[in-house]
């Protein structure tokens, strides 16, 4: 178990949380998000009020229908979108209480991310768009390219380091996304539908490194699928409906949610 008292970050203890209010264990932690998009006519409350959390050296998924706030709510527990209204606490790190550059620092060194469109930077070669998190880290490029190379060998793309984004399919893409969120070993991956683009092989192999890298202490992977076939993988489930939170299974009950999904 990862000791709740040591800091996440040493240049940011500032706004740590007292070890006493972190419940033990707990990877992630939201309360009452609410979001809100655009305004007057065009407003779309986007999460109403969302209640989550995930426990470290879990594999957790959310799912639920298309629009209910699923990417909303991945996007403001990575920091990369600021909330309307509530809190969150990755590791026992407020991020509500932290600034901007703060968040950023936080986010570099302790978050991977794999979105629903893989933003790979077009002009760099796969080594050099794999090597990005290690690169902001303060790696050296040879040391983070030697890195990026075995990350791009492990989801099957040894020897195409050099080429660009553009000469790969949309799951060999995908590939490249997850490669780079695994590469500097984060606390925390979150995976916008990381198995979307992938034929059932690769998408096992890829649901393999996952589930590596949540299964350690103070780790933790949150994924956003609508792909039935990654459930089993699972150590939890949320469930979400129209900007909430409305189920959470783990145990038997996981067993019987996946039973029931797999039947529908
Ligand atoms: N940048 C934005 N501007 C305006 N509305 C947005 C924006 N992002 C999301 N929304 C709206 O917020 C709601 C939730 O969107 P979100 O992308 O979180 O859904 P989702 O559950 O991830 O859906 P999907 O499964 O289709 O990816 C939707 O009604 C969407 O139209
Ligand atoms: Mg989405």
């Amino acid at each position: 178990m990862f000791p709740v008292s040591r800091p996440v970050n040493p240049t940011i203890s500032l706004s740590k949380t007292s070890p006493q209010s972190l419940p033990v264990g707990q990877a992630v932690g939201a309360r009452g998000i609410v979001k809100a998009f655009g305004a007057g006519d065009a407003r779309t409350l986007a999460l109403k009020g969302a209640d989550f959390e995930a426990r470290e050296g879990e594999l957790h998924l959310i799912v639920g229908p298309s629009g209910c706030g699923k990417t909303t709510l991945l996007s403001v527990l990575a920091g990369t979108l600021a909330s309307d209204e509530g809190e969150v606490q990755l590791f026992g790190t407020r991020l509500t209480g932290l600034s901007t550059s703060e968040v950023t620092r936080f986010r570099c060194r302790n978050i991977g991310f794999i979105f629903q469109q893989f933003n790979l930077i077009p002009t760099l070669s796969l080594v050099e768009n794999v090597s990005v998190p290690l690169l902001l880290n303060g790696s050296g490029r040879r040391e983070a390219e030697a890195k990026a190379s075995e990350r791009l060998q492990q989801v099957g793309l040894g020897g195409r380091e050099r080429q660009l984004p553009t000469q790969l399919s949309g799951g060999q893409q995908q590939r490249v996304a997850i490669a780079r969120a695994l590469v500097h070993e984060p606390r925390l991956v979150i995976c916008d539908e990381p198995t979307s683009a992938l034929d059932s092989v690769t998408g096992h192999q890829i649901m393999d490194l996952l589930s590596g890298a949540a299964r350690a202490p103070g780790r933790c992977v949150l994924i956003v699928t609508h792909d039935p076939r990654v459930y089993g993988y699972a150590d939890r489930i949320s469930e979400m409906e129209d900007g909430r939170v409305t189920g959470v299974h783990a145990g038997e009950s996981l067993s019987s949610f996946i039973h029931s999904e797999n039947r529908s």
